[in-house]
């Protein structure tokens, strides 16, 4: 038996004993999302979190996804399958320049993308995923927006809702701000009839090139239920297993080589059965920010219906 079956093994025996479930973002390695008993964008995750009857959640993303989880689920244990799995995006907000924007807008909407810490997240009166972002900013009364940490989202969201008035942020992640509307052209002119699907937070000139945008599980959904047999993909390449798993006659180019998410690949197996042993810290948030990200986080669920 090779080494990485023995660990799959002793993985699924150890779930089992210890009524744990395994929560696995899109972006991970493809040995792990075929592990996992659910695999999802964000906002399935977070919502997926709190349906489980399951005692011990093993996370397998980013320290957001598990924090969310955590805040979410405070009775529950949480760990992450990789406890330095950033996403470098959730630190990119100053919260002075918060206070000062709140100070100056009476009507304002503070929105959050759950790519935050909680500190971060503890400032907001509702956070969105990508999948959400334009419905959920739509349902706020307010006129002003102001939108944190990603400045691609907000602009992304802000051309389909001309009505509200949106303040920006500089955060942005990366790896999707790094793809190059030139890098797309260039695709395109290779693969003249694939059709080009795009995560919001790539760069504006990019996503004017696409065909459709939307969140990791929308891209894979609108790819599936597509005629087309050709796709230029330009989000992190972990998508790609589940893509070509529900479309094995369909074809998908990434566009650049900087599509991959560093941290979303210190995921391994191995973390995963450390979690399951108890090796590792469990997920505990700032106790003087959780109440406040959890209404934040519930406000973006009880929006969702
Ligand atoms: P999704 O909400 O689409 O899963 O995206 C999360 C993320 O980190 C994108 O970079
Ligand atoms: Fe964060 Fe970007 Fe990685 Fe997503 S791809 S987890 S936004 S750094």
């Amino acid at each position: 038996m090779s080494e990485q079956t023995e660990i799959v093994k002793e993985i699924q025996k150890l779930k089992k004993e210890k009524n744990a479930v395994i929560l696995a973002h899109y972006y991970v390695g493809k040995e792990i999302q075929e592990i996992a008993d659910y695999v999802g964008d964000s906002y399935f995750l977070a919502k997926k979190s709190k349906e489980l009857s399951q005692q011990v959640i093993v996370f397998c993303g980013v320290k957001f996804m598990g924090e969310s989880a955590k805040i979410l689920n405070p009775d529950k244990t949480v760990y992450m399958a990789d406890d330095n799995a950033e996403c470098t995006m959730a630190h990119m907000v100053d919260l002075d320049y918060v206070k000062q924007v709140k100070e100056t807008y009476e009507d304002l909407a503070t929105v959050c993308y759950v790519n935050a810490t909680t500190r971060i997240k503890s400032v907001a009166d509702v956070c969105v995923t990508s999948s959400n972002a334009v419905a959920i900013v739509n349902k706020l009364p307010n006129k002003h927006i102001l939108f944190i940490p990603d400045k691609n989202l907000a602009h992304f969201i802000a051309k389909q809702l001309p009505e509200k008035e949106f303040i920006y942020n500089e955060g942005f992640c990366h790896v999707h701000n790094s793809i190059s509307k030139e890098e797309l052209l260039e695709a395109k002119k290779k693969y003249p009839d694939a059709l080009c699907l795009a995560h919001p937070e790539c760069t504006g000139d990019l996503l004017e090139e696409c065909d459709f945008v939307g969140s990791t599980s929308q891209i894979i959904d609108y790819a599936t239920a597509s005629d087309a047999k050709e796709f230029l993909i330009c989000t992190e390449v972990g998508v790609f297993y589940e893509l070509q798993k529900r479309n094995p006659d369909k074809v998908f180019h990434a566009v650049s080589v900087k599509q991959i998410c560093g941290n979303m690949k210190k995921n391994t197996l191995e973390g995963v059965l450390e979690a399951l042993q108890g090796k590792k810290k469990e997920v505990v948030v700032d106790a003087e920010y959780e109440p406040l990200a959890r209404k934040a986080l519930d406000q973006m669920l009880y929006l969702m219906g």
